[in-house]
């Protein structure tokens, strides 16, 4: 199976999929990139699917910066 992200940007950031980017839910940024590769999603969908965004809104800037990265 061919990953269409296999080559987008954000794969050369970092390796840091494993971080929690957000704490009130335990969200790590792989499980973030592993949805945005899977397409369709916005901040309200991440929000429902994992809890970032739904505590202390600390993480909000961090997903909002890779939806925009992942488009
Ligand atoms: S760190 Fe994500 S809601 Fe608090």
């Amino acid at each position: 199976m061919v990953n269409r992200h296999q080559d987008h940007p954000m794969n050369n950031i970092s390796d840091k999929n494993s971080d929690v980017i957000c704490h009130c839910s335990g969200t790590t940024e792989g499980k973030i990139k592993e949805l945005l590769a899977s397409g369709g999603h916005d901040l309200d969908s991440l929000s429902r699917k994992t809890g970032v965004c739904s505590g202390c809104g600390a993480c909000e800037d961090l997903i909002k910066q890779l939806l925009a990265d992942y488009r």
